[in-house]
This record gives structure tokens, C-alpha cells and sequence, in this order.
């Protein structure tokens, strides 16, 4: 009950329009925050140990050819907890990369790199496809880039006028090393100018991991700037840490992120976190991402652009500030918004999507079969096809939809029957 009272004040704000002032985005308690610091000051000081111990081991081995087995085999149990890389650390090539080599030598084909200073932030964008109202801002994860959009930039771009950002700290775009530079509310104003720079009035976004996190904040924040949300493998940003499951993105992982400096030294040691994260991208046969010379290409390509410390102090920068924020519940997503989920995602269950259409008014869910966290990277051609249906003269159908379904408000509801509401108009665009 309070609830609702809050949410009608809330849509009589919006009415009244004076909701400018409030920020949708708020931290969350004094006692979870320090839950939180508190489990990651103690794994900090884990890590720590555990380094000082693999320095001293490596130093009596190499002193006394002596092996401790048995301390090496407890530490193993514990660091498949925390650090899965450092069973293959053998390798470190990492930091050996060459900055002045570019792999990726089939960049230019993607379209225009661009660079444009926003607030003192040099921004890198890669354009492609003629200037018209159908505008796509494509916003990518952590760890990715713009990059990570190879496969839809070029389809998209027929008839979209296709915008790929490297968001702040990733890539090409400038890396502030301080952690305010990453506060949600600063990047959505800062991707806003960004916008009002290039002269776009509305766009669609498309998110993936960090980039729809972004996204669904952006649009809630500034709806009119926003007229189709499509979130990628990532549910809204409050079920984002509570609905996580799967061994990489426990909340374990996101609380010991919070530590300074830690995280990024551990990430940035060696690539077997890049190599972890993009498994995906090493299949055989009938992929995607064809033979294994082109696969071996793209590997090398992500090692190069997450090969040093501030390749990551970015990516973890927007993780610490949104682990310690929540959006306002009572604002729902206003223009269409389409959440496409994998069967296979091993970070987030299907029932989170579920969850996070609650958190729209006018919402579509898409399943592919057997898909991962990185269906535009997997199953690119049933990704494309969902994109390109949804961006071309889609408009017509949602609102013939939301004409046609039984309650157009869903204030005068109660939770059921708003779920109930969404499965059937999802239920619905299925059958169109
Ligand atoms: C890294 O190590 C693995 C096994 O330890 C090996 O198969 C691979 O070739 C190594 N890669 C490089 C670049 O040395
Ligand atoms: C990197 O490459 C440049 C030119 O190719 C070379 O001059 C430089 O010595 C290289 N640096 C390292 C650390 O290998
Ligand atoms: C990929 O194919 C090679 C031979 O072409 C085979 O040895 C390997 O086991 C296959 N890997 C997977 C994951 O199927
Ligand atoms: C693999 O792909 C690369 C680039 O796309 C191409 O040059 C090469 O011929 C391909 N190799 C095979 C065996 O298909
Ligand atoms: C940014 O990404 C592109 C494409 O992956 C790559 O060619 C370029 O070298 C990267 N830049 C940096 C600074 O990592
Ligand atoms: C689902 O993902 C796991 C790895 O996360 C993989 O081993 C399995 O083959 C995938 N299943 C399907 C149906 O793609």
C-alpha cells in the first residue's frame, strides 16, 4: 500500500512536471554499504596474503627446489573462489603486447572513427549509415568495446544511422582513473551532451551488460531523449546483483571489486580473464565467427585493448558506483522497451527478465534458444533478425498491442495482475 501511494505521487510529479529535480538514481543503506566494504576489505586482505605466499613459494622453490605441495593445493581450493586465473597464469604474455602494434586490422571497415570531447572527456565513436531520424547509440559491456558490435553495425547501418560508443574508460575514449568520474548520474549526462552534440533529438539504445545498465538509467532519466530501449542479457539495474547467479558474477565478485587498486592489478596481470570471458568466441565448425585464423584474430584483439591497468580501472569504476546504487522503482520505462535474453545465460536466470519488464510499460521479451551472456556475438544472425524487426516500422504494432490489452494503467492494478497483463501482451507481440 505505501507502495502505490508512492508511485501515484510519483506519476503526479511526472504529470506535473516537475520531476526534473529528483535523481532516479540513489545509493543504497548505510548498513549495506557497509556489508559490503567490509567483505571486500577482508578478501582484499585475502588477496594480499595469497600473493605474498605465491611470491614466497615461487622464491623457496626457486631457492631450495623444494615444492610445497601442500600449502599450494589449500590455496587452490580457495583462490577457484575468488580468482580463477591464477591456476593459468603460466602464460602472462599479457603485459609483453606491443601498444604501438593495432591488431585488429579490420577495423576501418566498420565505419568512421570519430572523436568528440564531451566535458572534458574525449569520447571515441565509430559511425556508419546515412544521417536520418532512425538513430541506434550502441553501448557496449565491460569487458568489451565498441568492437563488440562487429556483427551489427554493418546490417544495422542499411537503414539506421548506426552510432558504436566506446564508453568512457574503455578503448579509445579517455580513461580518468578516479572513481567519481564513473557515477551513473554523471555518465547519463554526459552521454545526453554527447547526443545534443551530434544534433540528435531521439534514438534508440541498444545495451549489453554495463552498456544496457546505462541504458535503462538513461532512459528513465531522460525518456524523451529515448524512443526504443533494447537491453541485451541484462536485467533492470535494482535485479541486476539480487538475480545474478552462476560462479563469475556472484555477489562475492562484485563486493571484493569494491577494494581500489586490487581488482585492477589482478585483472590486468595476465589475459586469462579476457581468454574466460570471451570462451565463447573459440568454437568450432558452424560459427558465427568463422575459421579459427579469424577467431585467433579477435582473441588477440581483445587481449590488446584489455592489456593494462587502466584497461580496467574503467570497467570496474562503473561496477563499484552501480553495486551502491538503485534506481527509483516507481519510474517505468515509458517508450518500447525489448529484452532479449539467451536460454543458456549462466549469468542471469529467464525469470530476471520476467522481473525486469515489470519495470516497463509497454515491454517485449525475446528468447533465443540456447543462447549465452553474448547472443550478438553467438548467434548473430537470429540477433540481427530480432534487431532489425524491432527497429524498422515497429512502432505501429506495439502501440496496436497496448491499445488492445486490458489495462493501459498500471497504476489501477495490483502486482498480480500486472504480471498477468505483461505475460499476455507478451504473449501477444509472440503471436504477431
Ligand atoms: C599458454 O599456455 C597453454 C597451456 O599452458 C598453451 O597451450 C598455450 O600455447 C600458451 N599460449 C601462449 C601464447 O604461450
Ligand atoms: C614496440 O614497437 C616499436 C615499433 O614497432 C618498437 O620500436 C619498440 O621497441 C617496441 N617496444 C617493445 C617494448 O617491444
Ligand atoms: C574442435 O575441432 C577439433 C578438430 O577439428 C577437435 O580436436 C576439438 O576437440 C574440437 N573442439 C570442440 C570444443 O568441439
Ligand atoms: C580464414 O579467414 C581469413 C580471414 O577471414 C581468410 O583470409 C582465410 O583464408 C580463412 N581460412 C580458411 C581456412 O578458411
Ligand atoms: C580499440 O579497439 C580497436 C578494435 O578492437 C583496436 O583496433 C584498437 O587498437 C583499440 N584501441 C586501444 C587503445 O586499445
Ligand atoms: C550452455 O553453456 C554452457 C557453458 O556455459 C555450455 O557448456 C553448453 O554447451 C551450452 N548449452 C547450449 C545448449 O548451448
Amino acid at each position: 500500500m505505501p507502495n502505490l501511494a508512492k508511485r501515484t505521487l510519483r506519476m503526479a510529479k511526472i504529470i506535473g512536471g516537475n520531476s526534473k529535480k529528483d535523481s532516479i538514481v540513489y545509493s543504497i543503506s548505510m548498513r549495506e554499504c557497509f556489508v559490503i566494504y567490509v567483505q571486500s576489505i577482508i578478501i582484499g586482505i585475502y588477496i594480499l596474503f595469497k600473493n605474498a605466499v605465491f611470491y614466497i613459494r615461487s622464491y623457496v622453490d626457486k631457492k631450495f627446489g623444494v615444492s610445497k605441495k601442500r600449502i599450494i593445493r589449500k590455496f587452490n581450493v580457495l583462490s577457484s573462489i575468488t580468482d580463477k586465473s591464477s591456476k593459468n597464469r603460466i602464460n602472462g604474455t599479457k603485459n609483453n603486447l606491443n601498444r604501438s602494434i593495432t591488431p585488429g586490422t579490420h577495423r576501418s571497415d566498420l565505419g568512421e572513427h570519430k572523436f568528440i570531447r564531451i566535458k572534458q572527456t574525449r569520447f571515441h565513436y565509430v559511425e556508419k549509415g546515412e544521417k536520418n531520424d532512425r538513430v541506434v547509440l550502441l553501448l557496449h559491456g565491460f569487458p568489451d568495446c565498441f568492437y563488440g558490435w562487429r556483427n551489427q553495425i554493418d546490417i544495422l547501418s542499411d537503414q539506421n544511422h548506426v552510432i558504436a560508443l566506446d564508453l568512457k574508460g574503455f578503448n579509445n575514449s579517455d580513461k580518468p582513473l578516479t572513481y567519481c568520474h564513473y557515477k551513473p548520474d554523471r555518465i547519463c549526462y554526459e552521454l545526453k551532451c554527447f547526443i545534443d552534440a551530434l544534433q540528435i533529438k531521439s534514438f534508440c539504445i541498444i545495451g549489453h551488460d554495463i552498456g544496457a545498465l546505462l541504458g535503462w538509467i538513461f532512459t528513465l532519466k531522460y525518456p524523451d531523449y529515448v524512443n526504443k530501449f533494447i537491453s541485451i542479457s541484462t536485467p533492470h539495474p535494482n535485479l541486476f546483483w539480487n538475480t545474478a547467479k552462476g560462479s563469475k558474477m556472484t555477489n562475492f565478485w562484485f563486493n571484493m571489486i569494491q577494494i581500489p587498486f586490487l581488482p585492477e592489478m589482478e585483472l590486468s596481470k595476465d589475459n586469462s580473464f579476457i581468454h574466460e570471458t570471451y570462451k565463447h568466441l573459440i568454437v568450432n565448425g558452424s560459427s558465427n565467427e568463422i575459421n579459427e585464423s579469424k577467431q585467433s584474430i579477435l582473441m588477440e584483439t581483445y587481449d590488446y585493448v584489455f592489456s593494462q591497468y587502466e584497461d580496467y580501472s574503467g570497467g570496474l569504476h562503473y561496477l563499484r558506483n552501480l553495486r551502491l546504487c538503485r534506481v527509483d522503482e516507481s519510474c517505468l520505462i515509458r517508450c518500447p522497451c525489448i529484452l532479449i535474453f539467451g536460454t543458456n545465460n549462466s549469468n542471469f536466470k529467464l525469470d530476471s527478465a520476467i522481473r525486469s519488464a515489470e519495470y516497463c510499460e509497454n515491454p517485449l521479451i525475446k528468447i533465443i534458444d540456447g543462447a549465452g551472456y553474448w547472443p550478438h556475438q553467438t548467434h548473430v544472425d537470429e540477433m540481427n533478425k530480432i534487431l532489425l524487426k524491432y527497429l524498422v516500422g515497429e512502432k505501429k504494432s506495439t502501440e496496436e498491442i497496448e491499445s488492445s490489452s486490458p489495462s493501459s494503467s498500471p497504476l489501477r492494478k495490483g502486482l498480480m495482475s500486472r504480471v498477468m497483463d505483461k505475460m499476455y501482451s507478451v504473449g501477444q507481440q509472440y503471436v504477431v
